[in-house]
């Protein structure tokens, strides 16, 4: 999708009052306000469409949560009936209301035994931050205050609030707030293509997992808290664990009474072929965060869920827990979730990710394996990676700019792909289908071709 050079004068007054007033998320201001951001103005199914009327498919659903595709009018209805009903009610004044109760309930059917109790915030870096808390509150009812430090990797992705950047290991995140803050340390990650050289990936999931040893037993068993991790490493380069990883890294918590916090955010709801990451890994967490999925980003909500072993505790305690937002349990927020997951039931999505639909987008993501420029493939459910390379056998790469420039023809092709570093990402709607794949690959392979020529590869 390429932008007309003469746009129409409604497109550029959008444009000037963005420019003007708006501050966007991760974005070098100045330059994007010079530019112009590209106004999209409505979508249907998995395709995107702009103020200038392009089109484009969404090869990342958004960011990683339209699961079940654009425009689903059960949705709407949904929302707009609980809008009707009751926009707006707290569950702080002893008051619950409808949608959150039916919610709750259901979510206990979809997660991972014993995970049965939520707390429901708005963001998945307000889920993050509120785990922590909830995590040294549950040391701290346990008579173990000085059970503190949380361990995360290095590029993992948790979020941006001071304890969700904290978590997270993305080296730019950090510096320009002074973070992370006290009681977050950071270890090595399962990248086996970056990182693991000429090494059996078995040998070296488990040679990572046994970082978390070694950190937890040079800081003492009795200060670590918790591990906080994604089941794929999402953001940070899209890091599907070597089968040894999640086994040792449970192994490793359990052994040193470390609690397991799994980041469900990205892996929740589908993604990975099953309604959690933690199924396709068989990960038994203590607690789980999770968000973007649960309403396929038609709203803002995010929930904690906790285990038997925490919620326990913290169901328990005999005061008053000093914690909760505004929105927490918003009911037009759940009503849309639940009518997300009637969806993702109804179609049958969750299982076309682990079962035809997801075989046939990890078929076509491993045919650009020939790729002149693609070093490796790697992808499960509805994720996918690629990484750019100059030599397939050193793994050597090109600039850094790499990844941008090939995003950059995506677009022009007239597909949103991701560019992580050199690693080029798919994460498209669940709901997409066989043909829409081929379209999907078929322009992927064109932008690999123009990226090639102009890296003077082909
Ligand atoms: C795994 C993971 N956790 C947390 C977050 C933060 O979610 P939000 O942007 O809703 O705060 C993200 C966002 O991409 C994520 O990928």
């Amino acid at each position: 999708m390429s932008q007309s050079p003469k746009i129409s004068n409604q497109t550029k007054r959008w444009q000037e009052m963005d420019a003007a007033h708006h501050l966007h998320p991760y974005s070098e201001h100045h330059a994007l306000a010079k530019k112009g951001a590209r106004v999209i103005t409505h979508a249907e199914g998995v395709y995107l469409y702009d103020s200038e009327g392009a089109r484009m498919i969404d090869g990342m659903a958004g960011l990683w949560c339209v699961n079940v595709g654009y425009g689903r009018p059960e949705l709407a209805e949904a929302g707009a009936k609980a809008l009707k009903e009751l926009p707006y009610y707290n569950s702080f004044f002893q008051t619950t209301n409808p949608y959150v109760a039916e919610l709750s309930e259901k979510l206990s059917t979809l997660t991972p035994d014993g995970l049965d109790r939520f707390f429901f915030a708005n963001s998945g870096s307000e889920a993050n931050d509120s785990a922590v808390k909830m995590i040294r509150y549950f040391w701290n009812l346990q008579g173990k205050p000085h059970k503190k430090t949380i361990i995360s990797r290095i590029q993992a992705y948790h979020g941006v609030t001071m304890a969700a950047a904290s978590l997270s290991g993305i080296p730019s995140m950090h510096p320009q707030a002074d973070l992370p803050l006290p009681g977050f340390v950071h270890i090595d990650y399962p990248y086996w293509y970056a990182l693991g050289g000429d090494s059996d990936v078995g040998e070296f999931g488990l040679k990572v997992a046994r970082a978390l040893e070694d950190r937890i037993l040079e800081l003492g068993a009795d200060n670590v808290a918790a591990f906080f991790a994604e089941p794929v490493q999402g953001a940070g380069g899209l890091v599907i664990p070597p089968e040894t990883y999640w086994p040792e890294i449970q192994r490793i918590c359990k052994k040193y009474d470390v609690l397991l916090h799994v980041d469900e955010v990205i892996c929740g709801f589908g993604r990975t072929g099953n309604w959690f990451g933690s199924h396709t890994y068989d990960i038994q967490p203590d607690s789980m965060s999770m968000a973007k999925g649960m309403t396929s980003g038609y709203q803002p909500l995010s929930a904690v869920a906790l285990g038997p072993r925490m919620g326990d505790v913290l169901f328990n305690a005999n005061e008053e827990w000093s914690h909760g937002f505004t929105y927490s349990g918003h009911p037009v927020a759940c009503a849309v979730a639940l009518a997300n997951i009637e969806v993702l039931e109804r179609d049958k999505l969750v299982e076309k990710a682990g079962g035809e639909i997801g075989a046939y987008f990890q078929q076509r993501l491993a045919s650009l394996n020939d790729h002149l420029i693609i070093g490796e493939t790697r992808g499960v459910g509805l994720l996918g990676a690629m990484e750019i390379v100059k030599d397939k056998k050193t793994r050597e790469r090109f600039g850094d700019a790499t990844g941008g420039l090939c995003r950059d023809h995506c677009t022009t092709s007239g597909i949103v792909m991701r560019a992580i570093g050199n690693t080029m990402v798919l994460s498209p709607p669940l709901s997409i289908t066989k043909p829409e794949i081929d379209e999907l690959f078929e322009k992927a392979r064109e932008a690999f071709d123009l990226t090639a020529h102009d890296l003077g590869a082909s």
